[in-house]
């Protein structure tokens, strides 16, 4: 699945996956003998171009993260490339690597995992200012008090341990050290997900100011797609390894063509209660399969309310959609759709009222 190019000033991207896979081998057994592999990332192409944020959701197991640790290059990948700014880093090792991570950094989601509990927050959060950029102690002091107000705290906070922040606060202060060296692309792993949900609105909000303001760009992941949508230029939707639908987030939310994507959107809570109580929701039938065996054909079938006999042999081939996105599912090709929203075709049998 290629994402399209937005309208940027360059068409060069800042990071290209291309025809990327990653398994992981399966032991079991006393002599853990490699049984299977896991199908964690198949073939995906994504393109992700200088300050803008690209969202990718998908349920808890479609290979979200190991995808965000290929883009980093903190995993290598079992088949195909890496590109950051135009230069091929898939086979980078030593100091060539160094220089490119210092350039894409990473959010996770545990913000009270990402410190040592042992160390004032100043030690850790200047470490890679020390690492990568080599500043003296003074030096990453002028650099904190530049940083510290950006992300909504107080040189105060640098002074405490992490047990005496808030999780929101501490996740401010992830995001404070992810940019200290001024990345150009942000991996922010569920960034949001451990937090309270008035506080998950607030880091949001900053992630998108910060983007305004510094131009930074977003893989921003998500297994609940509410949480990302207008923090999101583009979004790519994820399912057992594989990006079934991506493209422009409005369009994407509004109209999915993929019929796992309505599915996922359908159980995303809105915030007009009567649009709630009216809306149907899409109860999807079974538990996502296991990867180290991905189904034949579309991967989704076994659980599709739309599937065809064709489904369950050949997989569907990539669709490209007039809003730039493409699609993977054969009711765009032997199916009428031609690129309409799968709404088109009237609810599935298998709903429910939210
Ligand atoms: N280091 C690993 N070793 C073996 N399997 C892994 C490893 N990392 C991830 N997986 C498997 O790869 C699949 C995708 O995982 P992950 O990328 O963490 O998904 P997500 O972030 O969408 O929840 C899962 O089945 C997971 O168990
Ligand atoms: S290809 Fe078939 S099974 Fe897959 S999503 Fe489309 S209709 Fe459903
Ligand atoms: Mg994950």
């Amino acid at each position: 699945m290629t994402l399209a190019a937005p309208q940027t000033s360059t068409n060069t991207p800042l990071i290209e996956l291309k025809g990327v896979s990653k398994t992981f081998p399966v032991r079991q057994g006393l002599l853990q003998r490699v049984r299977a592999h896991v199908h964690a990332v198949s073939d995906i192409s994504l393109q992700i171009y200088s300050g803008e944020s690209v969202g990718l959701v998908g349920e808890s197991g479609s290979g979200k993260s190991t995808l965000g640790r290929l883009a980093m290059r903190l995993l290598d990948p079992s088949s195909g490339t890496v590109h950051f700014e135009g230069t091929d880093v898939t086979n980078l090792h030593g100091s060539g690597l160094r220089t490119m991570r210092a350039g894409v950094q990473t959010v996770f989601q545990d913000p009270f995992g990402a410190f040592n509990p042992l160390l004032p927050l100043r030690t850790s959060v200047s470490e890679p200012l020390q690492v990568h950029r080599g500043l003296s102690k003074g030096d990453c002091l002028e650099r904190l008090r530049e940083l510290i107000p950006l992300v909504g705290l107080s040189l105060s906070h640098l002074e405490r341990y992490p047990r005496e922040l808030s999780g929101g606060q501490l996740q401010r202060m992830a995001i404070a050290r992810a940019l200290a060296v001024e990345p150009r692309l942000l991996v922010l792993d569920e960034p949001i997900s451990a937090l309270d949900v008035s506080t998950q609105a607030q880091v949001i909000n900053l992630l998108e100011e910060l983007q305004r303001k510094l131009g930074v760009a977003y893989l921003l992941i998500a297994h609940n797609p509410a949480l990302v949508r207008h923090a999101s230029d583009r979004i790519a939707v994820m399912y057992l390894g594989e990006v079934v639908e991506i493209g422009d987030a409005g369009d994407v939310y509004d109209h999915p063509r993929h019929p796992y994507t309505q599915a996922l959107l359908s159980a995303v809570t809105v915030p007009d209660p009567d649009a709630q109580r009216t809306r149907q929701r899409i109860i999807l039938q079974g538990d996502i399969p296991n990867p180290a065996d991905p189904p034949p054909g579309c991967r989704f079938h076994t659980r599709c309310p739309y599937t065809m006999d064709i489904c369950r042999i050949e997989p569907p081939p990539q669709y490209p959609l007039a809003n730039k996105g493409a699609v993977r599912c054969h009711l765009h090709t032997v199916g009428a759709l031609e690129g309409r929203p799968v709404a088109e075709l009237g609810m599935p049998t298998v709903v429910t009222s939210a």
